[in-house]
C-alpha cells in the first residue's frame, strides 16, 4: 500500500514536472522564428496595393489593441473613427517610450456617418529608426472610400506630417491601451 502511495506520489510529480518544463520551452525567445513571423504579421505591408490589401483582409482586428468603440474624430478624419496600435507601438507606450520602434503601426478605421461600416482608413508605420523632423521615419496612408484611386501614400508627406508632429513622435491620438 505504502508503495503504491509513493509511486502515485511520484507519478503527480513527474506529470507536474513535465508540463512545467512544457510550459517553459513553450515561451518563444527573443528573435526566434516564432517572435519574427508575430511581428511580420503585425506590421502592415509597406507597399500601397498589398497594404490596402492587408486592411482589407482585417486581420488587424484580431491581434492589434483597439479603441473600445468608434467614435468622432477630432482630427480631419472622416468622422466617426476607430484606431489600432499594433504590439511594437503599445510594448514602447508601456515602456514610456517618446521616440517609437521601426514596426511601430497605427490603423485607424475611417466610419464617416455611420457606426457600423468601414469606409476608409488612414495607417501610420514607423519604416526608420528616427523619425526626422518633418517625419521622414514614418509612411502615411489614407484611403477615404476604401480604394486605392485617390489614395495618399508616401513617406514623410507634409500633408500628414505637419498635423502630427504636435503629437508624441507623431501619434497624435490620446488612446493608451
Ligand atoms: C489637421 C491635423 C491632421 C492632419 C492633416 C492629419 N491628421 Fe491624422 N490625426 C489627427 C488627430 C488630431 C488624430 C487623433 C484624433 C483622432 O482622430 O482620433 C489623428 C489620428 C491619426 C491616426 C491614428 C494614430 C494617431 O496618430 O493618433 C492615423 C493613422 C492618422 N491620423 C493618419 C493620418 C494620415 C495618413 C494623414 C495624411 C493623409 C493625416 N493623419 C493627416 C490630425 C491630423
Amino acid at each position: 500500500m505504502k508503495r503504491k502511495i509513493v509511486a502515485c506520489v511520484c507519478l503527480i510529480a513527474f506529470v507536474i514536472g513535465c508540463s512545467w518544463i512544457a510550459d517553459l520551452l513553450s515561451v518563444p525567445v527573443q528573435g526566434s522564428p516564432e517572435v519574427k513571423a508575430r511581428k511580420d504579421r503585425d506590421i502592415p505591408p509597406t507597399k500601397k496595393k498589398q497594404l490596402l490589401r492587408w486592411l482589407k483582409a482585417g486581420n488587424y482586428r484580431g491581434t492589434y489593441s483597439a479603441e473600445s468603440g468608434v467614435h468622432e474624430s477630432t482630427g480631419p478624419h472622416g468622422g466617426n473613427v476607430r484606431t489600432y496600435y499594433n504590439s511594437v507601438l503599445v510594448g514602447d507606450l508601456n515602456d514610456g517610450k517618446t521616440i517609437f520602434s521601426k514596426g511601430a503601426a497605427m490603423v485607424k478605421e475611417l466610419y464617416f456617418d455611420g457606426k457600423e461600416e468601414v469606409i476608409g482608413y488612414a495607417v501610420m508605420i514607423k519604416v526608420r529608426k528616427n523619425s526626422g523632423n518633418s517625419g521622414q521615419g514614418w509612411l502615411f496612408y489614407e484611403s477615404f472610400d476604401g480604394t486605392n484611386k485617390d489614395a495618399i501614400f508616401g513617406r514623410g508627406l507634409s500633408e500628414c506630417a505637419d498635423c502630427h508632429s504636435a503629437g508624441v513622435d507623431f501619434l497624435r491620438s490620446s488612446f493608451r491601451p
